[in-house]
């Protein structure tokens, strides 16, 4: 007894099922199926996405039908199909244009389709796409039953849903994934703490976090390096309505540029060597909460103009797909550059950074917050006392003086590093059991209140060597200071130093700094 070639021609696609296949691989193979089952020159499975037909594999037409958007409106054929339940088979003198004229591959470009059929795949009582058959000799579906056709369409919709449902729980376990990873870096992150300071500035910093929190305004935190602006962004999302959903964030300046796309709205398999698995983006996994865009002055213009379509519309693409996902997300960005400057500058769209800097947000340096200087002092000692198993650890009067009278360049995190270097040497030079107390000579603040002293030291160090060494020496001094005042953001010190930042690393890799 022979199988029935219906059932021969599904049974590996029921077969298929059990296996992890790529979307596109699996509607390939449902079309090989139908070419073997019927004797057409060529075939299409196209989906419908509103008014319009989108082709999701083509069998025997030209490689750029995969691109096209048939308009229903514009397409009567495929209108007339989709108006049936089962399926249709055109006459072959129908004067309806097909929109498969001159894509029948391996024939000249003039040859017009003569036999035309096709059916609609039903899911859940709606439409949901059509299979399409076309044959060039006018007579070639004569013998055939449209009946096997119908019962094709019937079992290949089955297959879709499945497919469907499968790639959607693979989502949703990347994305759960990958949210968790999230959640647990934000958790590992220090710094997400209590912002501390008493002064008038501060509290005009708080007053306009709780005002703009309760609000879904995009937000544009600017300052000067280490000032706080990180934990800004976090104080704001954990007051805004959104806390109970995740902050995501994502440093602009970390990725190279053509990482930074795929990071910010994920990709699909295969968009680019290297994306060996279908990813989402930190825009999904930001859905209903806040997304954080740190250092946002570093993105590269092409993905500025990505960025504002997708905060105008709310609808974003996965790199190389064509799917729309709709994301409900508040942008908080950060950034210590005069973002208008950038803008005049030609670096930073204008429309962005008025999209962006809805509500701005500057974060006073700390040289203007005054006695803060001596709460933030307190906070970090309290922190490295603990951390270092002390029972005790405080500053000198002179200490606190010498704190008062510096400018703090590199702000909070300058102070952070100080007091931790400066708790260090305190308990190599005394006994644990003690309150250590820390004087001025252990802060090692710089003599003059600028922060060329140490590079100028460099420069007047003996001259032993020759020139290029002595060179070698006072960059290798010089870039160790400002990445030290940088808190060891290289982005931020290629700036300070004026220089690009790959060229920055290169020079480093060279002194032997990485
Ligand atoms: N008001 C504050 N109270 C307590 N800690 C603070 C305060 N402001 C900043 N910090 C701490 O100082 C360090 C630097 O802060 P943060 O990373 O938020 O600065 P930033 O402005 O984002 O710096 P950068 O421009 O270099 O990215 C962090 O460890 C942070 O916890
Ligand atoms: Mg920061």
């Amino acid at each position: 007894m022979t199988t029935p070639p219906l059932l021969d021609a599904f049974l590996p696609l029921v077969a298929d099922l059990t296996r992890e296949l790529p979307e596109a691989e699996r509607y390939r193979r449902l079309l090989g199926a139908l070419r073997r089952l019927l004797p057409a020159d060529a075939a299409a499975l196209l989906r419908l996405d509103g008014d319009t037909l989108v082709p999701l594999a083509v069998d025997g037409l030209s490689a750029d039908t995969l691109g096209r958007r048939f308009r229903l409106d514009e397409q009567p054929r495929l209108r007339a199909l989709l108006a049936q339940r089962g399926a249709t088979r055109f006459a072959s003198d129908c004067s309806l244009p097909d929109p498969y004229d001159g894509l029948v591959e391996g024939l000249s470009s003039q040859l017009q389709v003569h036999d035309c059929l096709g059916c609609p795949l039903y899911l859940d009582e709606r439409p949901w796409g059509l299979l399409t058959l076309d044959a060039l000799d006018p007579a070639r579906f004569d013998g055939i039953d449209l009946a096997t056709l119908e019962a094709f369409a019937s079992l290949a919709a089955a297959t879709v849903q499945v497919g469907e449902r499968i790639s959607a729980l693979t989502r949703r376990a990347e994305r759960d994934e990958r949210l968790m990873q999230a959640y647990r870096e934000a958790a590992d992150r220090q710094g997400s703490h209590e912002l501390i300071g008493q002064s008038r500035a501060h509290r005009r910093l708080l007053q306009e976090i709780a005002v703009v929190a309760g609000s879904d305004l995009s937000v544009l935190v600017s300052g000067e390096t280490g000032v706080g602006k990180e934990l800004v962004a976090q104080a704001i999302h954990a007051a805004s309505p959104r806390a109970h959903k995740p902050l995501i964030s994502l440093n602009c300046a970390a990725l190279p540029d053509t990482l930074v796309e795929s990071e910010l709205f994920g990709h699909v398999r295969g968009a680019f060597s290297g994306a060996v698995t279908e990813r989402s983006g930190k825009f999904e996994l930001a859905d209903g909460g806040t997304l954080f865009l740190d250092e946002v002055g570093e993105l590269p213009l092409a993905v500025q103009a990505k960025l504002l379509r997708v905060l105008q519309s709310g609808q974003l693409q996965r790199v190389g797909s064509d799917r729309e996902h709709r994301v409900d997300v508040r942008v908080i960005a950060a950034t210590n550059r005069d973002l208008a400057g950038e803008v005049r500058a030609g670096r930073f769209r204008a429309d962005l950074y008025h999209r962006l800097s809805v509500y701005p947000l500057p974060v006073p340096p700390l040289r203007e917050r005054g006695r803060d200087v001596l709460l933030l002092a307190g906070f970090f000692l309290e922190e490295n006392r603990a951390r270092l198993g002390l029972r005790g650890l405080r500053l000198s009067a002179e200490a606190q003086a010498a704190l008062l009278a510096y400018d703090w360049p590199g702000n909070v995190r300058e102070l952070e590093h100080l007091i931790g270097r400066a708790a260090l040497r305190a308990m190599a030079g005394g006994e644990q059991r003690r309150i250590l107390s820390i004087g001025a000579e252990l802060l090692d603040l710089p003599a003059a209140t600028d922060s060329e002293a140490p590079a100028a030291a460099a420069a007047l160090a003996p001259a032993t060597g020759d020139l290029r060494q002595a060179v070698e020496r006072f960059q290798r001094e010089r870039i160790l200071a400002v990445l030290e005042v940088h808190g060891h953001n290289w982005a931020a010190a290629a700036r300070a130093l004026g220089m690009d930042r790959a060229n920055l690393h290169r020079l480093a890799r060279r002194l032997g700094l990485r």
